[in-house]
């Protein structure tokens, strides 16, 4: 190659990477200037639980109404998603239209903004969504959009209606159909330049926590459906045994929302169940009629010692770390080198447990503050017995 030659292929390519340069710059700076999408997990409130199909404008008027004058909001739930059944027909374009429930969506969510909450919306990658109401299929780069001239600032994605699509599919085959699914709405949602949390709700097939932030989820749901009965909550809350490992900021692990208030549960069970999702660091979504609390709801939602647990900027998800029959021991490590423990009683009747906080790893004198009662419990014997309530738990945070 002569001289000049090499000149020119030379100036051609570093115009070429400088091409490359500003092209990747609004992205760039984007990424910069926006905090990281769910840094903590998720805080706010869903419609399905409680209203199912029976959700509309007025009611998720009410409820942003109601987060305020609770303390909800100031307590951290800032979403308020509307989950399935609002969806209408799409019209001759492909754009999708809400149905006669929710008549103006920007302008509700206006309103949800104005209250300084955030607003959520679901749809599927099927065609259909579980409800049977219009999925996203075909649709994504154009639903994305809508949702983002909205105002929408979250999403939750339903496998639900692709599981039609998916059958007979060799299990290879329907995987990627799968993560291609959930990967062309995370590449549609970011092409709108809003910041949208992305809820992939998968029920924990295929290990979704290996692979959920891969297709750019920020929380996945692990399990099937919750409802309103102890024994559900339990065997959803407890399977989270082992998945701590891939949770982390921006990347949460979704046992599902919260039933606290629907009245199928003692308020001791309902207490187990927010203790279990704070030591996971679980979303926080609550599924209950918020304009309608009694003030033992509004104080098992809204407690900040144990809000805080789940909230703990390290974003490290809890575990088990002993299990003795019914009794069980779970721990999450906290920022500040402390560490919240429960000690959970799995059975009707009330349990002395026997901690042992050697083999929990905190050798020691150890000083104790229980969560539930604002009470400082001193320094702990190295093994200690908690008498622990029937279906109960003892939330602790712990420092040497
Ligand atoms: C599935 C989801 C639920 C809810 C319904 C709506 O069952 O797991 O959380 O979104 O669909 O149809």
């Amino acid at each position: 190659m002569n001289r000049i030659r090499f000149r020119t292929v030379f100036a051609a390519f570093a115009l070429l990477i400088v091409a490359v340069a500003f092209a990747s710059l609004p992205s760039v700076a984007w990424t910069q200037n926006t905090p990281m999408a769910a840094a903590t997990p998720p805080m706010g409130w869903n419609s399905w639980n409680h209203f199912k199909d029976k959700v509309d404008d007025k009611t998720i008027r009410a409820t942003a109404d109601a987060m305020v004058s609770s303390g909800m909001r100031d307590a951290g739930y800032v979403y308020i998603n509307i989950d399935d059944t609002w969806e209408g027909e799409r019209d001759a374009q492909g754009v999708i239209h809400t149905n006669s429930k929710f008549p103006d969506m920007k302008a509700l969510a206006d309103y949800v903004h104005s209250k300084g909450m955030k607003l959520g919306i679901y749809s599927s990658p099927g065609a259909k969504t579980c409800a049977g109401y219009e999925g996203s299929l075909g649709h994504e780069a154009q639903d994305a959009q809508t949702y983002a001239a909205w105002g929408i600032d979250y999403l939750k994605y339903d496998l639900c209606g692709l599981r039609t699509e998916m059958k007979g599919l060799s299990p290879e085959a329907a995987h990627k159909m799968m993560t291609d699914a959930y990967v062309k709405m995370r590449d549609a949602l970011r092409a709108t330049g809003r910041p949208i949390v992305y809820s992939l709700c998968q029920y924990g097939d295929d290990a979704v926590w290996r692979w959920g932030a891969d297709v750019g989820g920020n929380l996945w749901r692990t399990t099937g459906d919750i409802n309103d009965h102890y024994a559900r909550m339990e065997t959803i809350g407890f399977s989270q045994a082992g998945l701590a490992k891939y949770a982390g900021p921006g990347q949460w692990n979704d046992p599902d929302m919260l039933e606290v208030g629907n009245g199928g549960m003692t308020t001791e069970e309902y207490r187990t169940h927010m203790s279990l999702w704070a030591l996971l660091a679980a979303p926080l979504l609550a599924g209950n009629d918020v304009a309608n609390m009694t003030p033992d709801t509004i104080e098992l939602l809204t407690n900040k010692e144990v809000i805080v647990v789940d909230q703990d900027k390290l974003g490290r998800q809890g575990d088990r770390v002993s299990e003795e029959g019914p009794i069980e021991v779970w721990a999450k490590p906290l920022a500040d080198g402390s560490k919240a423990l429960g000690i959970f009683n799995r059975q009707q009747n009330p349990m002395t447990a026997i901690v042992d906080l050697k083999t929990l790893g905190l050798g020691g004198k150890v000083k104790a503050r229980d969560l539930w009662k604002h009470q400082d419990l001193g320094a702990l014997p190295p093994h200690f017995t908690a008498r622990v309530p029937g279906h109960g738990v003892l939330l602790l945070k712990v420092w040497r």
